[in-house]
């Protein structure tokens, strides 16, 4: 089977950037080309292209765009540091995003050609992409001790290849599991409001061949509570030095139900997505969205027209409820170290 590619960049330095419309999945497998630093980052804000690892390689191939759009009248420097802003405010809290950009300009701070810039941003982002695919190959084999024979596993969101650059994190430990031979059913949660769950991870099981069904997040008491669930495994969008861990809002949801009813509960993900700068889940910035999108589903009204409504992307799950972390190292408890 051909792996999913959710982003590419296409030709030289004067190429573009290919995306798979994620908001379009599943009922249409479009891929569009994007070429400015606007479209770049409104594709970002509007989960076009989503998920904390693959954003890091997009937030890349975003900032070679707007170098190259810009360069020649402000400057190298100007233009990066101008697209470096502009990128990192699309979403907060995926670390990977703003710490590959943060890098980039960092080790990009000295050069003052355009072209040179635009050609190192463009290197530096397909490495990235090829780093975090090994790591998911990784995380894949080290999470196999989590799956059992004819076990029921839960997950949230999407943790695929449509938020990595290779098989996933919780999902690619599915993946593995599944091509090994092992034979288990996943429970997918449709992730309210934007169904990450339902739209995307539903689509790639399917397209594996994992048995799987889905459910209402209002379903997850009673399913924790009345089904025999061997372990949840859900991605991360920013890991605190002391394990507290944040991911799409839902995640805590599944932690707390997890110990209530003595479900080992793993984060999966690789080292980029750890914030060595972030002591704890109090200083992870979340990201709060429109009412908009818990008013309507898919773009149809569901509530009032003017209907207020919270609706904060991630939530912090406290580091003693999760049981482990399947990183590519191995599984590991905190605290990390460095
Ligand atoms: O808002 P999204 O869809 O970008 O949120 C994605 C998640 O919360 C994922 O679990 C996380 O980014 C890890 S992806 C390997």
């Amino acid at each position: 089977m051909t792996e999913i590619r959710s982003v590419e960049w296409v030709g030289g330095e004067d190429g573009h950037v290919r995306i798979l419309d994620q908001t379009l999945l599943p009922g249409e497998e479009t891929y569009i080309d994007i070429s400015f630093l606007k479209s770049a980052c409104e594709a970002i804000r509007t989960l076009k292209v989503r998920g904390a690892p693959l954003l890091g390689v997009f937030g890349l191939y975003a900032l070679a765009l707007g170098v190259r759009q810009l360069g020649n009248s402000t400057g190298a420097q100007k233009a990066m540091q101008d697209s470096a802003r502009s990128i990192k405010a699309t979403r907060p809290t995926a670390v990977n995003l703003s710490a590959e950009i943060d890098s980039s300009t960092r080790t990009a701070k000295n050069v003052e050609d355009v072209s040179m810039l635009v050609a190192m941003t463009i290197a530096r982002g397909s490495a990235v992409a090829k780093s975090d695919a090994a790591a998911s190959d990784m995380i894949g084999q080290h999470g196999q001790e989590l799956i059992a024979d004819g076990g029921l596993y839960l997950t949230h969101c999407n943790t695929g290849s449509l938020a990595t650059a290779g098989i996933g994190t919780a999902l690619g430990i599915f993946k593995t599991a599944h091509r090994a031979g092992k034979r288990f059913r996943v429970l997918v949660p449709e992730s309210r409001p934007l169904l990450q769950g339902s739209r995307l991870t539903a689509w790639e099981l399917e397209r594996e061949g994992i048995p799987y069904k889905l459910c209402c997040e209002s379903a997850l008491g009673a399913i924790y509570s009345t089904m025999n669930v061997h372990a949840t495994i859900t991605g991360a969008d920013r890991i605190a030095r002391n394990g507290d861990t944040a991911n799409k809002t839902g995640t805590l949801i599944h932690a707390i139900l997890c110990e209530r009813y003595g479900v080992p509960f793993y984060i999966a993900a690789p080292f980029s997505t750890f914030d060595t700068g972030c002591p704890n889940g109090e200083g992870v910035p979340i990201e709060h969205r429109g009412a908009h999108e818990v008013r309507r589903v898919k773009g149809i009204l569901v509530a009032p027209a003017e209907a207020n409504a919270v609706n904060p992307a991630f939530d912090v799950t406290p580091a003693e409820l999760i049981s482990g972390f399947v990183t590519e190292k191995g599984i590991l408890q905190p605290p990390f170290g460095d």
